[in-house]
């Protein structure tokens, strides 16, 4: 109570959430805490980094979607990570750093690495490198791999975060595991409040789509997953092309890899021409024939795929919300920041029979 009240008696705190009880939620046994959400503005950012120097979670905005952080150095943090999130501890976590220098610490960049991070940093690139031998991530938050994933974000609010908890930042997208990432602290709230300790509110995301990950080990890069940095752009920063076939074999059972992901409640029907009467719609340009369909949410009217990857993830909350049992979805062009769109889609389709 007393937390509350200094937290209320704080100005730059938007308003603070209160949960009176203290029972355990569900199978995890997880202990509701109290969520402080505030915009992500110096005072509460520096609240915040004391939080997470003392194993705390918080939630922040990226340029790409919202990250669940903590200390990526202690084993102890980063599993309440995967508890909030409810996140199989075979996943890995991408460590936020503020620059290329900060991430030599932890990980091996050769020649390529260091193109991209040059071309792409800070920015909506993560790298899969070799651990160094002085890297200080956890090995929980590298699900005991070898190698460890990498990330300098743009979002200047996240630098901030960065830069005053003095540690790299293990943050996985701020939504429970397996469901649609977030990119308002909005969805975070409903994701994950009562579970994590601060919730800093930087607006909507700007991208609203993943980074792309590249992983440089040996041989050709290889692209693990399509995002808001396209194939096009790696390989012109490269100077060659990188390998798009090998996705699945650096972490196998690494859910983010696996087919169900990213999951609405509802069913998707992807390449859509039309509706029907019981289908919420996702249209793309104004292709989809308008059809007895209530709910219909256009990515990008005039066609834009930057502005169709910013709407994605949070229409398909929107459309979710309203109750739709399905949902039907208008084609997206593969080129482009399509690939990484086709992509969230087919995943968001798919069977959800895997464990996620
Ligand atoms: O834009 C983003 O990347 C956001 C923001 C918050 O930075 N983060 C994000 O994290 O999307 P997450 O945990 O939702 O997705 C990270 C993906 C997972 O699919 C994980 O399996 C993969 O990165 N990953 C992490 N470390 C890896 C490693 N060492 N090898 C292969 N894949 C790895
Ligand atoms: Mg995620």
């Amino acid at each position: 109570m007393r937390k509350l009240v200094a937290a209320a008696e704080r100005k730059e705190l938007m308003y603070t959430r209160v949960c009176a009880q203290c029972e355990p939620e569900g199978e995890m046994a997880l202990y509701r805490k109290i969520t402080r959400l505030a915009e992500a503005r110096p005072e509460a950012i520096a609240d915040a980094a004391a939080c997470l120097r003392t194993g705390g979670l918080v939630a922040m905005p990226t340029e790409t979607v919202y990250g669940l952080a903590a200390d990526a150095t202690s084993d102890a943090a980063v599993a309440s990570i995967y508890a909030a999130k409810e996140r199989p501890t075979i996943n890995p976590l991408i460590a936020h750093v503020l620059d290329m220098d900060a991430a030599r610490e932890h990980a091996m960049f050769g020649s390529e690495a260091e193109k991209l991070a040059r071309a792409f940093w800070p920015g909506p690139l993560t790298l899969v490198l070799p651990v160094a031998s002085t890297c200080r991530i956890s090995l929980l938050a590298r699900a005991g791999l070898d190698t460890v994933a990498v990330r300098s974000p743009s979002d200047e609010a996240a630098r901030a975060l960065i830069d005053a908890a003095g540690v790299p930042l293990a943050a996985p997208s701020a939504n429970r595991s397996g469901a649609v990432s977030p990119t308002t602290a909005a969805h975070v709230v409903a994701d994950l409040e009562g579970r994590v300790d601060w919730i800093l509110d930087g607006g909507p995301c700007r991208h609203g789509l993943e980074s792309t990950i590249v992983a440089c080990l040996s041989g050709r890069p290889q692209l693990l997953r399509p995002g808001v940095i396209t194939q096009e752009a790696i390989e012109s920063a490269v100077g060659s092309p990188i390998d798009l076939t090998s996705r699945a074999r650096i972490a196998p059972n690494a859910p983010g890899q696996l087919a169900s992901h990213y999951a609405p409640n509802a069913e998707l029907r992807l390449g859509a021409a039309t509706t029907s009467a019981d289908e919420a719609a996702l249209d793309f340009g104004g292709s989809l024939k308008r059809g007895a369909s209530s709910e219909r949410l256009d990515l990008s009217p005039s066609g834009d795929l930057v502005e169709a990857a910013s709407h994605l993830f949070s229409y398909l909350r929107a459309l979710d919300a309203v109750g739709a049992a399905r949902i039907a979805v208008a084609p997206i062009p593969d080129h482009g920041l399509g690939a990484a769109i086709n992509d969230r889609l087919r995943r968001a389709a798919a069977p959800r029979d895997v464990p996620t």
